[in-house]
């Protein structure tokens, strides 16, 4: 008997031979994708960003002012904006984290003279200059072409103040607030895709009990209006850290009593890979495979977390209708050495690419209740897609995952069928390869398959129903040791490459790089 995973699904099936142990010694992977049977839409949010006012996440990373020498556009520097666009980031968490339940919105508008200064007290006791505010936000959304997530001061703001902002954002130019707006250069009122009401409020957000907070919440799910007709706007409570279910019962049993004055549309889960404990010990580079497997076996986790929060959900919500929003997750590594340690600048290797990846196939078979997600974060702080120094800027292993996997935004999922054994360090085990199947809106058929095995490549025998698959026409990232990174002096070692393969005798063969991510589609 050996274990067959389907679609995230694990199932026991009697085999003639000892298919895992022969797996476990190289053969082909038998990989069977099911084009006749389509599962959700893996909704492009899942592949979200997150850049909090933290470090350099927004000045340097995005912000370097209107005379900087680093081109920019009215100071949103133009190599960040070229990156991202190839990522089509679907939405941006912003101004926290954190820093959003100190955020005070007002000291972030107007002339630039005129800006207010505070101290980012979670975030190093820094100066935060307030310069990039609500409209350069809009500005940065609007330059990468993504929607725009704002996280409402909960904890140490007032329902008034949220409520203000979401007018200076959405009402027309008709109100005194829509006309300051106007004023400070944008007319037409701005698209405020979603809305986070608080952040971690069991936490830095104002330690509330569940049913404090859900008093709170309930103010703003009734006055943090949107204005602006032009758009639908999608309201995400608060919800569990990791395991802790107590929100979740509580912030749900109260969304299930809900009435025609508030509710919420999203319900958020914040989970962070550290390889176990706290604070986070792992090393980002230098580590070797005890490190890979314990990080990896972690981050593998999300799927039962995201069961068990998403049958409270279905006791509550059995249509489905509150998607579950991981808007924080990724690895959170020891801090790089010499860092400011309040600034969370880690590096970021292809182990953390293989961490994406299998993140995002966990999130695309719970297509059916995860519908946003929002990896930490976007630029130079944490699991980054991007890092800077000054006028330097290189793309991490992480970007290149997401932009591979750029063709699965919004398509349809497709059950997948492998048995590959198990990738085993020590007394820890886990599944050797990992994948995921989707059908893009123009009908292609894509398949990303991770390679968790950091000393053997696997070979798969790739086999489809319901459409001829005569060739894989896609990229794979590999790398030349688990721990690769890039550099500003070496900003290519981990980047992807082209792959190919071609039916040869009723069979398409794929041969995949220890410790890779792939991502091809399957061609007649
Ligand atoms: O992403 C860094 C911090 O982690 C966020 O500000 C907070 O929400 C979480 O604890």
């Amino acid at each position: 008997m050996h274990r067959l995973l389907i679609a995230g699904l694990s199932v026991m099936v009697i085999a003639a031979a000892p298919a895992a142990a022969a797996n476990d010694a190289g053969q082909s992977v038998v990989l069977t994708l099911d084009a006749g049977k389509p599962g959700a839409t893996i909704d492009r949010h899942i592949f979200g960003q997150f850049a909090e006012h933290l470090g350099h996440g927004i000045y340097e990373g995005i912000w370097v002012g209107k005379g900087s020498k680093i081109p920019n556009t009215r100071g949103i520097r133009n190599d960040v904006v070229k990156a991202l666009k190839a990522l089509h980031v679907p939405d941006v968490r912003w101004p926290g984290g954190c820093f959003a339940d100190e955020y005070h919105w007002r000291r972030g508008i107007g002339p630039a003279g005129k800006r207010q200064a505070a101290v980012n007290s979670n975030w190093g006791g820094v100066v935060e200059p307030n310069t990039f505010g609500t409209d350069e936000f809009m500005d940065f959304i609007h330059q990468i072409g993504s929607e725009a997530y704002v996280s409402v001061n909960v904890g140490s703001g007032s329902p008034a103040e949220a409520a203000e902002w979401l007018e200076y954002m959405t009402s027309a130019p008709t109100d005194a607030l829509g006309r300051e707006r106007a004023r400070n250069g944008h007319k037409e009122p701005y698209k405020v895709a979603f809305i986070g009401l608080g952040n971690e409020s069991w936490s830095c957000g104002g330690s509330m009990s569940p049913d404090f907070y859900v008093s709170q919440m309930k103010l703003h799910a009734r006055f943090d209006r949107n204005f602006n007709p032009a758009q639908t706007m999608q309201r995400v409570a608060v919800g569990p850290s990791g395991g802790d279910t107590e929100y979740t019962e509580a912030v749900m049993k109260a969304w299930s009593k809900k009435d025609w004055s508030w509710g919420f549309e999203g319900l958020s889960l914040h989970n962070y890979t550290t390889g176990g404990g706290w604070p986070p010990v792992h090393k980002a580079t230098g580590f070797g495979e005890n490190d890979y497997a314990v990080m990896l076996k972690d981050t593998l986790g999300m799927d039962d977390l995201i069961r068990k929060h998403a049958e409270i959900m279905d006791k509550y919500d059995p249509e489905k209708k509150v998607s579950l929003v991981v808007d924080e997750w990724g690895a959170w590594l020891a801090p790089t050495p010499g860092s400011n340690p309040g600034f969370l600048v880690q590096q970021n290797s292809q182990r953390d690419a293989v961490l994406a990846a299998l993140n995002l196939n966990i999130f695309a078979r719970h297509a059916d209740r995860v519908r946003m997600a929002n990896i930490a974060q976007m630029i130079n702080v944490l699991q980054a897609m991007i890092q800077t120094d000054k006028k330097k800027m290189l793309l991490t292993p992480t970007y290149h995952v997401f932009r591979m996997y750029v063709p699965f935004q919004d398509a349809t999922f497709i059950p997948v069928a492998f048995d590959a054994g198990t990738y085993t360090f020590e007394n820890i085990s886990m599944p050797r390869v990992d994948a995921v199947a989707a059908r893009d809106k123009a009908g292609k058929i894509w398949l990303a398959i991770t390679n968790l095995d950091p000393n053997k490549p696997a070979e798969f025998d790739i086999a489809a129903t319901g459409m001829t698959a005569g060739r894989a026409v896609g990229e794979t990232l590999s790398a030349p040791t688990i721990d690769s990174i890039n550099t500003f002096g070496a900003p290519k070692t981990v980047a992807p490459k082209p792959i190919t393969a071609v039916a040869a005798g009723g069979k398409l063969v794929l041969t995949l790089a220890p410790a890779s991510v792939t991502v091809v589609a399957l061609e007649p």
